[in-house]
Order: C-alpha cells, then structure tokens, then sequence
C-alpha cells in the first residue's frame, strides 16, 4: 500500500494519528492556553475557527469565550485528531477534516483564527496565513500560537545535559524530516510570517509554563510519556556520548531512584508564545 504523501513539512497526512499527545498537552497546557484565549479579550457572539484543531480541547475553551451567541468552528487535516475533537467539543461546535490550504468556508466569515503549534506543519506557512485571512471579517484577528521558542529548562541542576539533549533532538529531528536547523527555527518566525501575510498592528506576548516539584498529574504524564518517552528515549542514543545518554536515561525512568519528576529541586520552563494579528 502506498502511503499518502505528507501534505506538510512535518509529515501531517489525513492518515496520521499523535493524539495521545496532544490530549496529554493540552491537559498539561490547559491553564496557559486558557491564559492566551482571555488575553484576546474576545467578545460574546464572535466566529472563531481553530485551524489545526487536533483533539479539540481548545474548542471548549473559545466557546465559553464566544458564549451562546458565538460560533466555533474546529479544522484539522487528520481524521483521527477531528474524531477526537469531535467527541469533546460542544455540542453546537463545528468540527471538520480539511486540509487548511483548501478549507470550504465563505470569505470574510469568521472574527478570529485561533492556531496553536500548527503553522509551521505546512509546506508555506505564508501561502495558508493568506488563505486563513481572507476568512477573516473586516476587524478579524488570527491569533498564532507556538510553544518553546525559548529554550526550555527541563533539568535545572544540569545546564549541560540540557544543551547536550537540545542538540540530540535537532540533530535527530534533521534526520527524521530532514528539516535543517533553520529550518527548524522556522518555527520561530512567527510575527514575519504575519507580516508576510498581509496582517497588521502584529503584536506579540509570551507566556511561561512553569511547574515545580511535586508535579500534578498532568504536568507528569505530559513530560514522561511526551517529552520523556515519546520525544527523547532511545532515538536520541545515537546522538549523545554514552555516559550523557545512560545519565538521561535514569532521569527519565519512574523506577530509577534519581527519576527527574520526582527530584525536589525539579523545576521546569517552556514558553509560549502569542503572536496577533489583524486585517
Ligand atoms: C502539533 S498539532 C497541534 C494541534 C492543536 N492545535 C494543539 O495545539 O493541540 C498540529 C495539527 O495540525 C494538523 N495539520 C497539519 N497540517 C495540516 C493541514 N495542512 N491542514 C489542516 N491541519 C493540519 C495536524 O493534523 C495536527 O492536528
């Protein structure tokens, strides 16, 4: 069987399918993310998509934001992640499976664009911000979020094997999607790509996820079973010298005694980063 060919730079397909992780983030998130929507100050009776919805918990978050009156819409290429959303957005939310290049919404029909950890999936960001802004009404707003565009702190008693694991990550991640590292800070270029678009008054904010030990449940199933497990574990080994890679290790495993969940002097930052702009 032929598989599709990835529609964006990060390998989304409509057949893809990480949505443990994005439930587990967005648990972990949620008070930060909530943050972000009330900085918007959106008005009851607003439209709002969320373009690259995932699993949709956002979906509940805009509409208690948008009240009865307003309209949420959620969109996302991958048919596992809109099944997902589906079954936890509001009743009279709207969730389709469509890629954001072609999305079958009128012109000028919806108030805000709300799109999280999403634009730097597609193959030109800019060419899909365009399309998303002529769904905007006059005065709409798309509202771009990303997180760590800062370094993150994951081990605050160890500032080299953080720089060591960062470096791990990067390298791993130019071999998997072949992306090179500017390509990667991409990402980072959130407030050009704005402007690139055709938006304006562009403004910018940033919020710091910060959690200390003891950790609440899911700030610890995000981090092990996201970060731990599904983004570092065995793929970095190829690309950290042994001992560096076997003191990670015994970081990350629940069952070792220096396990850095439970460490006292745990103490983690990841930002994100906010960035606004208006028609
Ligand atoms: C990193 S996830 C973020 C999901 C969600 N916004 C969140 O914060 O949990 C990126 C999402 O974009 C979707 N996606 C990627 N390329 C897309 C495209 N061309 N059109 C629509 N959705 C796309 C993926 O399926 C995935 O659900």
């Amino acid at each position: 069987m032929t598989r599709p060919a990835p529609s964006g730079l990060l390998g989304d397909t409509a057949a893809r399918d990480y949505a443990w992780k994005l439930r587990l983030f967005n648990a972990y998130a949620e008070p930060e993310l909530r943050q972000a929507i009330a900085s918007l100050h959106l008005q009851p009776g607003l439209r709002v998509l969320d373009a690259g919805c995932g699993t949709g918990e956002a979906l509940g978050w805009l509409a208690d934001a948008v009240g009865r009156d307003g309209l949420v819409l959620g969109a996302d290429l991958a048919r596992a992640h809109t099944m997902a959303a589906r079954a936890v957005a509001p009743a009279d939310a709207l969730v389709i499976q469509a890629n954001l290049a072609q999305l079958p919404l009128a012109r000028a029909s919806i108030d805000l664009v709300w799109s999280v950890n999403t634009i730097n999936h597609l193959h030109d960001p800019v060419a899909g911000l365009q399309g998303l802004a002529a769904l905007l009404r006059p005065g709409g707003r798309i509202a771009l979020g990303q997180s760590s565009l800062l370094p993150d702190m994951y081990f605050a008693w160890d500032a080299r094997l953080e720089r060591l694991v960062n470096e791990a990550v990067r390298q791993y991640y130019r071999d998997r999607y072949q992306v090179s590292e500017r390509g990667l800070a991409d990402v980072r270029a959130l407030a050009g790509r704005l402007r690139q678009a055709g938006l304006r008054n562009v403004t910018a904010r940033t919020f710091m996820i910060e959690r200390l030990a003891p950790l609440a449940r899911a700030d610890e199933d995000y981090l092990l079973e996201v970060i731990f497990r599904g983004t570092w574990g065995e793929r970095l080994r190829p690309y950290l010298p042994t001992d560096d890679y076997e003191e990670l290790a015994r970081l990350c495993d629940p069952d070792q005694p220096g396990y850095a969940l439970r460490r006292p002097d745990f103490h983690f930052l990841q930002s994100f980063t906010l960035v606004v702009g208006g028609i």
